[in-house]
């Protein structure tokens, strides 16, 4: 074996070795796999929490306004033509820029012409981390 295909060989294999805790540093996910999206003070002082992540889809957290113990995450885009959702704390709705449709926090129909619910995901707070499972 020459030099440069020892150095090469060793350089890999530190690679190797190292990439696991990078990946375990980067991350912001719990061993039973839900991603932290922030805090609950987070949430309260912007109304929601949002979690994009590179492959996965787009996850919206917020209270439910009639009991603000609650929390919601959905995936933001209409059951009608796929149209990206505003959450509208005012209006206490997702609403579809589209054509109109609305959909209540915990993601089903309040006005069409959508005619389905909003995917939904598991949510919780722990010491005082939001966390959604996607
Ligand atoms: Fe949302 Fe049509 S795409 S109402």
């Amino acid at each position: 074996m020459d030099r440069r295909t020892f150095v090469t060989w060793v350089g890999m294999g530190w690679l190797a070795s190292c990439l696991p805790v990078a990946l375990a540093a980067c991350s912001s996910t719990t061993e039973d796999g839900f991603h932290i999206v922030g805090s609950a003070a987070d949430l309260d002082q912007k109304g929601q929490l949002t979690y994009r992540r590179f492959g996965a889809e787009t996850v919206v957290v917020v209270r439910d306004p009639n009991q603000s113990e609650t929390l919601f995450a959905v995936t933001p885009k209409c059951t009608h033509q796929g149209c990206d959702l505003q959450w509208q704390s005012d209006q206490k709705a997702f609403v579809c820029p589209c054509h109109g449709a609305r959909f209540n926090a915990d993601g089903k129909v309040a006005k069409g012409p959508a005619g389905e619910a909003l995917k939904t995901h598991p949510v919780r707070i722990q010491d005082d981390s939001v966390q959604v499972k996607v």
